[in-house]
């Protein structure tokens, strides 16, 4: 509680000159990138201040409409990625608090699934017109405490927001079904039902997105939620939160708590009245929260890691395969599932790939995200570019060459610089494993027969990109890849009226469009007999 108090007491007095001071980590700076850095926190100072004033800046988790501590008082800290210094300070909750908000949200779920489908849809379409009033500041605190330049950030928010105003529209469509029935007296129905409480587990490269493609579509369902959003980046889950309260969801429909992960998992795994898990992050957890629900036998929705192959055929259009290439790869400094993990390139236009591509990536500005013409903030953590730097050496270590990049930048922190990579293999880390990181690995190939092998030969099935100019083509290549999502001739295709998904290890289930809704519903068959009596 003290470390809270402090935390407000600070912001209130007009800035977060204790908070955002203290370093996370000793990292060398130069003089001049001390000055850069003293800017950058001038700023991020300035955003927390206004976003404290908007009353957005919460920093307690919700529960039952209380905006409540960890019972032990705990907290933890919430850095910004560009500068190392301290947000906030939010609760470091755990198994109690979780079971109370399971409780409230099974207490909300009672009348908030009874209420009519028209009624949920106007609380989900205020909702979506506060998250759109907010857009400025909730964008900001996303830069804040993910990094990513502000105007991905406000596309994020536009976005995120897409998901909510989409489930208030569907809300209305969930329909039954009548059966013709096989016997004279009967009648035969299909009644859609709302699962019940929904266990949000959400990551942190999305603070917003990942939050409403799961809240959106189980709220106009009739299902309440407890999310657990990343503990890396809780805040722009707590400002939704707020507002959601701000739109009048009553108290219990939405339900937050952060802090000991395993914790918070293992007793929404547990309790009998979460009927739903939903999650988006690594396949490695997926994996154990897929395990943890058969004991309850719990409907699971996994959105987990890729492996993007990005192939492009020698019949492509260059510029359009270089933007989209980069566009696939360098979204959030190449921090998402679906960003192109290899780029597969056909033997004829290789050089010249090769050659204007680490021209566009060499144009990518890296800095602070609130730096205007930024295209590449820092990577979220230390761990993330040690990950980066050991799939680099790895791949150096079997014979890749790098073409451009491939070291920390100069900013220090955990900038790193975008980077191009020839000659990678299928040996190499870089092309078996998700990078996660401002990376992009060239491989070469010769016929569309060996593209489709490569792009397959890996256990993840989320996204893939295909660059030809040949229609057919892209007919046969979009079918025989094993992926839920595949863009031609475009490098960024998420959008909240198409199923996101993956196959194989990638996941279960669809997010977004009317299909997202249908993983917060449950099918039950009515038989209506006897009809033929008075
Ligand atoms: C993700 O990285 O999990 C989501 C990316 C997107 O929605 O495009």
């Amino acid at each position: 509680m003290a470390t809270l108090k402090a935390a407000h007491i600070s912001i209130r007095a007009g800035g977060f000159t204790n908070l955002m001071s203290r370093p996370r980590r000793s990292v060398s700076v130069r003089a001049s990138d001390r000055l850069l850095t003293r800017q950058i926190s001038t700023e991020a100072e300035a955003v927390a201040s206004r976003l404290h004033k908007s009353g957005l800046l919460r920093t307690q988790g919700l529960i039952g409409g209380k905006w409540v501590d960890a019972y032990d008082r705990k907290t933890i800290k919430v850095y910004n990625p560009a500068t190392g210094a301290v947000i906030a300070d939010v609760p470091c909750m755990g198994g109690k608090e979780t079971n109370d908000a399971i409780s409230s949200a099974y207490e909300a779920f009672y009348s908030w699934s009874k209420l009519t489908a028209a009624a949920r849809s106007r609380y989900l379409r205020k909702w979506y017109d506060l998250l759109i009033a907010h857009r400025e500041e909730l964008g900001q605190l996303i830069t804040l405490e993910q990094g990513k330049p502000l105007k991905e950030a406000l596309g994020e928010v536009s976005y995120g927001a897409g998901f909510i105003e989409f489930s208030a529209e569907e809300a209305k469509r969930v329909y039954g079904d009548i059966i013709p029935s096989p016997l004279a007296d009967r009648r035969l129905f299909v009644l859609k039902q709302p699962v019940g409480v929904v266990g949000a587990i959400t990551p942190w490269n999305f603070p917003l997105a990942m939050i409403t493609r799961k809240v959106g579509p189980a709220l106009a369902c009739g299902c309440t939620v407890v999310i657990k959003p990343s503990e890396i980046t809780p805040l722009t889950a707590l400002a939704a939160a707020e507002l959601s309260l701000q739109a009048g969801i009553p108290p219990g429909v939405v339900n937050v708590v952060m802090g000991n992960a395993s914790d918070i998992g293992d007793s929404l795994l547990a309790s009998t009245q979460v009927r739903k898990i939903t999650f988006t992050g690594s396949t490695a957890v997926g994996k154990k929260l897929m395990a943890g629900a058969a004991g309850t036998v719990k409907k699971v929705s996994l959105e987990l890691g890729g492996n993007a192959p990005c192939i492009v055929f020698d019949d492509a259009d260059l510029d359009v395969a270089v933007k989209g290439a980069l566009a696939a790869k360098f979204r959030n400094s190449g921090q998402t599932c679906v960003c192109a993990n290899r780029v597969i390139v056909q033997e004829g236009i290789y050089e010249k790939f090769a050659n204007a591509f680490s021209k566009a990536v060499q144009n990518l500005q890296v800095g602070d995200g609130f730096t205007e013409g930024v295209a590449q903030g820092p990577l979220i953590n230390e761990a993330a570019v040690q990950k980066v730097e050991s799939f680099l050496q790895d791949a150096i270590s079997k014979g890749a060459k790098v073409l451009l990049g491939g070291k920390r930048h100069s900013l220090g922190m955990t900038f790193y610089e975008p980077t191009v990579v020839s000659d990678v293999n299928g040996e190499m880390l870089l092309s078996r494993e998700e990078v996660f990181g401002p990376v992009a690995p060239l491989l070469r190939f010769k016929t569309e027969d060996e593209a489709i092998h490569l792009a397959n030969d890996t256990n993840a099935g989320l996204a893939a990109y295909v660059f030809t100019n040949n229609i057919q083509r892209s007919w046969r290549v979009s079918e025989a890849l094993e992926y839920g999502l595949v863009g031609v001739n475009e490098g960024v295709i998420s959008t909240e009226v198409a199923p996101f998904g993956g196959v194989k290890q990638s996941g279960l289930g669809r997010e977004g469009s009317k299909y997202g809704l249908d993983e917060y519903l449950e099918m039950k068959y009515v038989c209506l007999g006897n009809m033929n009596s008075n």
